[in-house]
C-alpha cells in the first residue's frame, strides 16, 4: 500500500537515516516514507535542488531533515557527507542507498570510460557509503538496504554495465550481511522490476526490439517509486529483524 492510501505506521521515531540518490525517484520516495514514519532524514545526492525538495518536504512530515551533496563516486565527498549526518544528528540507524544510473547500448559498442562510470557510481559508490556507516551501525545496532535490481538476477538485454553493476550489489550486500550478522548489522536489498522514474527514461539503441523488454513485464503498467519505498521501510524497521541477505523483489512478474 502506498503512503496515500493508509497511515503508516511510525516504526523509526529517535532514528536517524542516511539516504543517497534522495533527489528524485525512488529515493526521495523513501525519504517521504521514513520520514512519515517518524525518521530524520539527511538526503543526499548530487541534484542538490532535488535534495533541498526532499529534505523541505520531510519536514513537513514533522522529521527534521538535512540536505547534503554527494556524489556517491567520490570517496572524499561520501566521507564528508557522513561527517555532516553525524555532526547534525550524532548516530546513524539506517542507510539506503539509492543513487544509480542506467545507460543502455549495444555492449560491442559499449565505451570503456562509460562502463567504469557506471561501476563507478552503481557498486564501487555503494561500497564506500557502506564502509563509511558500517561502524556508526555497530553502534546503534542499525542496517542498510540497498538499491538491486531484476537485473541482479538475470541478463537484460543493451544493460550490460548496469547488470554487472547490480550482480555486484547484490553480491556485495550478501557478503556485508554474513560478515556483521553477529554483530547486529543487517544489509538486506530491494529488487525492483519496471518503476516509473526517469530512470526508466534512458535513451536506448535505435534498433531495439523492445518485444524483448515488453515480455519480461507481462502484468504491467510499471510500478510507483511509492510501492519501492515501502518494502524499503519494511526491511529497515524492526519488522524484519529476523530478515538478513536477503532480496526482495518489487516487480510485476517472475520471469527476469
Ligand atoms: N526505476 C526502476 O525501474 C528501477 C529498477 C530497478 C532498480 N532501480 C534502482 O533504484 C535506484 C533508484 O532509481 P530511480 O528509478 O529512482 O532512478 P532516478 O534516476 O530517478 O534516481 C537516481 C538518483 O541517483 C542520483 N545519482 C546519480 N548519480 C549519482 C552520484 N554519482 N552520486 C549521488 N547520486 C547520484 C541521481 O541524481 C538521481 O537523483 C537506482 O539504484 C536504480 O538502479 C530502479
Amino acid at each position: 500500500m502506498s503512503e496515500t492510501e493508509h497511515t503508516p505506521p511510525r516504526r523509526f521515531v529517535g532514528k536517524s537515516a542516511l539516504i543517497t540518490g534522495a533527489a528524485r525517484g525512488i529515493g526521495a520516495a523513501v525519504a517521504h516514507r521514513l520520514a512519515s514514519e517518524g525518521c530524520n532524514v539527511t538526503c543526499t545526492d548530487v541534484n542538490v535542488e532535488g535534495i533541498e525538495a526532499t529534505a523541505t518536504a520531510a519536514r513537513e512530515r514533522g522529521v527534521d531533515a538535512i540536505a547534503v551533496p554527494c556524489d556517491v563516486g567520490d570517496e572524499a565527498s561520501v566521507k564528508a557527507a557522513f561527517s555532516a549526518h553525524l555532526e547534525h544528528f550524532a548516530t546513524l540507524d539506517v542507510l539506503v542507498n539509492m543513487a544509480g544510473v542506467l545507460t543502455a547500448t549495444h555492449s560491442h559498442e559499449e565505451t570503456l570510460d562509460n562502463w567504469e562510470r557506471v561501476l563507478r557510481i552503481n557498486l564501487t559508490g555503494m561500497f564506500l557509503t557502506c564502509r563509511e556507516a558500517l561502524p556508526h551501525l555497530l553502534e546503534t545496532k542499525g542496517n542498510i538496504v540497498n538499491a538491486a535490481s531484476t537485473s541482479s538476477l538475470s541478463g537484460h538485454p543493451w544493460f550490460a554495465a548496469y547488470g554487472a553493476s547490480k550482480g555486484g550489489v547484490l553480491m556485495l550486500s550478501q557478503s556485508l550481511a554474513m560478515e556483521y550478522a553477529k554483530r547486529g548489522v543487517r544489509v538486506n536489498c530491494v529488487a525492483p522490476g519496471g518503476i516509473n522514474t526517469d530512470m526508466v527514461k534512458v535513451t536506448m539503441p535505435d534498433d531495439v526490439d523492445f518485444d524483448i523488454l515488453t515480455r519480461m513485464m507481462p502484468l504491467g503498467p510499471m510500478g510507483d517509486a511509492s510501492m519501492v519505498a515501502d518494502t524499503v521501510a519494511f526491511l529497515a524497521s524492526d519488522d524484519a529483524r529476523y530478515v538478513n541477505g536477503e532480496y526482495i523483489r518489487v516487480d510485476s512478474c517472475t520471469l527476469a
